[in-house]
């Protein structure tokens, strides 16, 4: 599998296992199984709730001598309610126990949208931090302390607009990584040239439109990007699934891509992508799929009376 390298010559493995809705009960299993067939690139956050059973997955996998700590790459990231500087590495101290890891290879702000310590997803207006109460630079100045003190080696952004990862370029450690939600119907080319020319990579979420997302983050007639029908003629053209075109596409464009399954059967197909190609002309085609389309927009940040809305998040 290709890999993305680090200034310092890190490694890491471009497709990755989602574990985003990964149920209790099924991640362990699905990350025991990803790794036995060749992952080697788990997308983890504290807020999905599994990080203890991952961890304990991951420690048997490692101990039955499937696999060492320095050949996984283990992404988590930094919840909303712990973004003051003295809380960051408390919650990356709360992750790696939970993980069982002495060390992160990448930690994420997993949005740029803060709420007090206590609301663990905000209600009302009243628990949330704005960004003037609660500055980014203030948070990433925690991560920078967690890259100090070894726990972690890289550190990135995740769901943040240009506007947002330039104000945190005054930074003595710049972000390496900003994860967004990326896929034919919004391919953020803007962002993708910004993250090119500075030396960012991207991470593309939700790459197959996260079908199994909650309902209450679902809109009215959402489009399917696994039966669009471009994506549909392009995969019979390869004998392969709609899936593994629209994967493929995020590798094409050099962003890492995190596709979440607890299915065997689909873990594996998802891998297979590293045998895939697709030529200039299907880029040239999946390229005019873009509609400026978001399956996660970030509404549940912008109750009435939040600080945030959707134009201060996204623009
Ligand atoms: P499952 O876990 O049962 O395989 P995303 O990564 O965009 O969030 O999408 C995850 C959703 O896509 C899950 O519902 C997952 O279901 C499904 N999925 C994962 N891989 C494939 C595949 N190769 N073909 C079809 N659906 C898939």
């Amino acid at each position: 599998m290709q890999s993305l390298t680090f200034n310092n010559n890190d490694k890491m493995p471009i497709l990755g296992l989602g574990t985003w809705k990964s149920e209790p009960g099924e991640v362990g299993k699905a990350v025991q199984e990803a790794i036995r067939i060749g992952y080697r690139h788990i997308d983890c956050a504290a807020i999905y709730g599994n990080e203890a059973e991952i961890g304990k997955a991951l420690e048997e996998v490692m101990q039955a001598g499937l696999v060492t700590r320095d050949e996984l790459w283990i992404t988590s990231k930094l919840w909303n309610n712990a973004h003051a500087r003295e809380e960051v590495p408390i919650a990356l101290k709360k992750t790696l126990a939970d993980l069982r890891l002495e060390y992160l290879d990448l930690y994420l702000i997993h949005w740029p949208v803060a709420t007090r310590p206590d609301v663990i997803f905000p209600r009302k207006a009243d628990d949330f931090f704005s960004l003037a109460e609660m500055p980014l630079n203030e948070t990433w100045a925690g991560m920078e302390d967690c890259i100090e003190s070894g726990l972690v080696k890289h550190i990135g952004v995740s769901n943040c607009s240009i506007k947002k990862i330039e104000e945190l370029s005054s930074a003595k450690i710049r972000p390496e990584v900003n994860q967004i939600e990326l896929h034919p119907y919004l391919q953020q080319d803007e962002m993708l040239s910004y993250c090119n020319v500075n030396n960012i990579y991207l991470t593309a979420y939700s790459p197959l439109g996260s079908l199994d997302r909650p309902d209450v983050m679902k809109g009215a007639n959402e489009p399917s990007l696994i039966e669009n029908p471009v994506v549909g003629k392009i995969a019979q053209a390869h004998s392969c699934s709609a899936a593994q075109v629209l994967l493929r596409w995020a590798i094409e464009r050099g962003t890492s891509v995190i596709p979440k399954s607890t299915n065997p059967g689909r873990l594996a197909e998802n891998l297979e992508v590293a045998n895939l190609k697709l030529d200039n002309q299907e880029m040239a085609e999946l390229a005019k799929l873009e509609m400026g389309f978001r399956y996660v927009n970030g509404e549940f940040w912008t109750m009435a009376g939040s600080p945030y809305t959707l134009t201060e998040l996204w623009s």
